[in-house]
């Protein structure tokens, strides 16, 4: 939530209930959210993205597990959320029980809008690490993506991928002479992959129309409040590889699209990835730089990177120093790797002469974390200790029928549908929402299983409960 007098992203209080902030014009210098498996990481995520929604920052989150799905309702009090308030030093009439103004997105377009891309989009280094090519073949890629380039042939669809390496297998010597070595082996191996590929839904993704990024970048038109875009990425997760591929991709669209700004007194957007360890491995050279360069530089775009993961070790040296926000829930330290993993952790944090950084990790409860966050001169400030402030919307997934109705109501339904795919239009079997009357908010949702769809009301572009 946003602390009221100072219009900082308040995310949690230390034990003598001093506010934590996060500073707006600091949110772009990216983050860590880190800390084992149930200790509050997607929580403490769902703080921070409703506080960028609050400033009328839209963010980006991928959703694994379909637990952020409910932020598209309010939460429901509680009597762990009532005493967690008091330990935050929160006043109860400040905080609000409240929904989002919330897009669901997905790559298969079963759980929301579509998102697509043309191959040409993706890129050669992209498309080998979706493909799991190695070194030679991806070099091949990029001969290929050269050629198509310069003889200016289409390169959309998969199928268009599958025509441009025959086209190239066939003129092998003359591009050889060219560009390198194009053996036919080299050939053969990218076009089974791309055959698996197909076989996995990939060509699905690689359809028109392709993603217009300004329909991420989008605030609420009734409180102005920041979009929160979910990208549904449950079956997405199923390959990994795919995943972090196409994550990596959205981040790169937002790098290479938006224009330069200075410094801001808060982000454009804020893209949250789950699962960050994955976007590592198997990362070819060249990949690695580049996401290192994306991350450097996206930043002076405005985007904010804040990676999620169980441990800070998951992330590449030259990745950390750049993540400049911190929150560390706790982690184990069960074995000697693990204790050193605390270790790792505990150093990259300035000390809070107050106690001691290892031992707080280990025995940090859930829903509490060690926060360092920027100062406005870029300094990373003392570690504090502080309980997590609980999420205004709902923890939670919400079920698949209200989803359906959220998804027909949104304003871009259909405008990324594609003719040929039936998959496209997630809400077509729905039955438009009723008009009705406008009517106050109303406080908070019981559990998912309880509720009923037809008590969901959008009014002014928000979604009520009632
Ligand atoms: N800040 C918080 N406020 C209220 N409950 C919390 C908070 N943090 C964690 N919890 C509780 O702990 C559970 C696990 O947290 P979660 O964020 O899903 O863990 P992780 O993402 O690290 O696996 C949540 O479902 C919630 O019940
Ligand atoms: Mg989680």
């Amino acid at each position: 939530m946003l602390h009221q007098e100072s219009q900082r992203i308040w995310i949690g209080s230390c034990e003598d209930k001093t506010p934590v902030y996060l500073l707006p014009s600091m949110a772009n210098r990216h983050g860590l959210i880190a800390g084992a498996t149930g200790t509050g990481k997607t929580v403490s995520l769902k703080v921070l993205a409703e506080g960028f929604s609050d400033l009328g920052v839209p963010v980006f989150l991928s959703d694994i597990k379909s637990d952020l799905s409910g932020m598209v309702s309010p939460g429901t009090e509680t009597d762990a959320i009532n005493r967690r308030l008091d330990m935050c030093g929160v006043p109860k009439e400040q905080f609000q029980y409240t929904s989002y103004p919330t897009e669901y997105w997905d790559v298969y377009g079963e759980q929301g809008i579509p998102i697509r891309a043309t191959v040409e989009d993706m890129g050669p280094l992209l498309m080998s690490r979706m493909l799991n090519l190695n070194e030679t073949q991806s070099g091949v890629m990029n001969i290929a993506f050269r050629v198509a380039a310069r003889e200016d042939l289409p390169l959309e669809h998969l199928q268009d991928l599958k025509n441009l390496l025959i086209h190239v297998g066939e003129n092998a010597r003359e591009y050889t002479l060219e560009y390198g070595n194009v053996s036919a082996a080299s050939v053969g191996a990218i076009q089974r992959a791309v055959g698996v590929l197909e076989d996995q839904g990939g060509d699905v993704f690689f359809r028109e129309p392709a993603i217009d990024i300004n329909d991420w970048i989008q605030t609420d038109p009734a409180d102005g409040r920041g979009k929160i875009n979910i990208l549904c990425a449950d079956r997405l997760f199923n390959n990994p590889t795919m995943y972090s591929t196409f994550l990596l991709w959205m981040l790169t669209k937002l790098y290479e699209l938006l224009p330069e700004r200075g410094d801001a007194e808060k982000p454009k957007i804020v893209f949250f990835f789950d699962e960050a360890h994955l976007l590592f491995n198997n990362c070819s050279r060249p990949l690695m730089e580049k996401i290192e360069q994306v991350v450097r530089l996206v930043r002076s775009k405005g985007v904010g990177v804040y990676f999620i993961t169980q441990n800070p070790a998951d992330i590449p040296m030259t990745i950390l120093g750049q993540l400049g926000n911190r929150i560390q829930h706790a982690l184990r330290a069960y074995t000697p790797l693990d204790q050193k993993a605390v270790k790792v952790a505990a150093q990259t944090f300035r000390t809070n002469p107050s106690f001691d950084t290892e031992e707080a990790i280990t025995t940090l409860k859930t829903g509490e974390a060690l926060v360092s966050f920027l100062d406005e001169h870029g300094a990373p400030g003392v570690v504090e200790r502080a309980t997590i402030l609980p999420p205004q919307s709902f923890m939670g997934p919400i079920s698949e029928e209200i989803r359906r109705m959220i998804i027909s109501s949104s304003p871009l339904k259909g405008k990324y549908d594609d003719e040929s795919d039936p998959a496209g239009d997630p809400g077509a079997q729905e039955q438009p929402t009723p008009p009705v009357p406008p009517v106050p908010k109303v406080p908070s949702a019981p559990q998912v299983q309880e509720m009923d769809p037809q008590r969901f009301k959008l009014i002014n572009g928000q979604w009520y409960y009632f």
